[in-house]
């Protein structure tokens, strides 16, 4: 019987450099969409999936991180104190189970693939999910975003990766697909990272949710032996696309909508789209976007 995916991987040592000087001393996965910060939803979203361990892949200064997910007793003590019960659930909200974060120092930036190679020893010999806390996605009333990819790997075993269709112009910003057949889900002949619109396959672009196969060490470790001598960055879509064609990959056509939070227009996109949806701040918004002579 194939095994749930209860583990997932958050690479949080990128440096944030689109979002300097914001950036500088606080990691870019603590600025907040509304008022939660990024690297929240992308763990309420594991937990909507039913993740059950997270493994953040941290680099230095990323400190605010493992603080933001555990007590922050003097706060605590003044809330409860002042008997403000909602401010003081809100910061409950997003303490884990005791033991079931993980934080693994990636030394050096030396890209996703190395990223996810450095959980290795905590994923062992099961399928595990990677979400990327700079793509937001939205789906309101619906399943989130990996709660439809775990729903779908029940059915398709292989590497999957949501996608969506992006602008011709916009292929060399991710991994696209070549895609071999479009029904329910785009079953992919291979996969390439970032190539130009002329040389791009399709404009099925690859969206930082993805479930992979253990097997996904093995050409990550050989990348990694391979860039000792090089010192190139290791691609998590080469990985992919290295597996092929035994370990099929499969694009999942999600429910909702996707902001590319590491892009200012993606992010501000996203505080606009998260605040409307919220009662008390949707009007007093509406109001103050209609006084825009846009
Ligand atoms: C990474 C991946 C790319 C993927 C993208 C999704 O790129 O390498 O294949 O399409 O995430 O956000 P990055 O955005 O880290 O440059």
């Amino acid at each position: 019987m194939k095994s749930r995916v209860r583990k997932a991987i958050f690479p949080v040592g990128g440096l944030g450099t689109r979002f300097l000087p914001a950036t500088k001393a606080m990691p870019k996965e603590m600025l907040p969409i509304v008022d939660k910060p990024l690297i929240q939803y992308a763990v309420e979203e594991a937990w909507d999936a039913g993740i059950e361990q997270c493994i953040f892949i941290t680099g230095r200064g990323k400190a605010a991180i493992e603080d933001h997910f555990d007590y922050s007793y003097e706060l605590q003590h003044t809330l409860t104190a002042r008997h403000k019960v909602e401010q003081l659930a809100s910061c409950q909200q997003s303490i884990p189970h005791a033991g079931s974060f993980a934080f693994v120092r990636q030394q050096d930036p030396l890209g996703l693939g190395h990223a996810i190679w450095c959980a290795r020893h905590l994923i062992g010999d099961e399928p595990f999910a990677v979400i990327l806390a700079d793509d937001v996605v939205m789906n309101p009333g619906g399943a989130s975003c990996m709660k439809q990819m775990v729903a779908a790997y029940e059915n398709y075993a292989g590497s999957l990766v949501a996608s969506v269709l992006v602008d011709q112009n916009a292929t060399s910003s991710y991994g696209i697909l070549d895609v071999e057949s479009e029904g329910e889900v785009l079953k992919a002949r291979h996969v390439v990272e970032k190539p130009s619109p002329e040389d791009a396959p399709s404009r099925w672009a690859v969206i930082g949710r993805y479930i992979l196969e253990p097997a996904i060490f093995d050409p990550l470790d050989r990348a990694v032996h391979h860039a000792q001598t090089t010192q190139g960055e290791i691609q998590l879509t080469d990985a992919i696309a290295a597996l092929l064609p035994e370990t099929p990959l499969y694009g999942i056509k999600f429910d909702g909508v996707r902001y590319d939070c590491g892009s200012k227009v993606g992010f501000l996109q996203a505080n606009i789209a998260f605040a409307l949806e919220r009662p008390e701040l949707a009007e007093p918004l509406k109001t103050f976007l209609k006084t825009l002579d846009l």
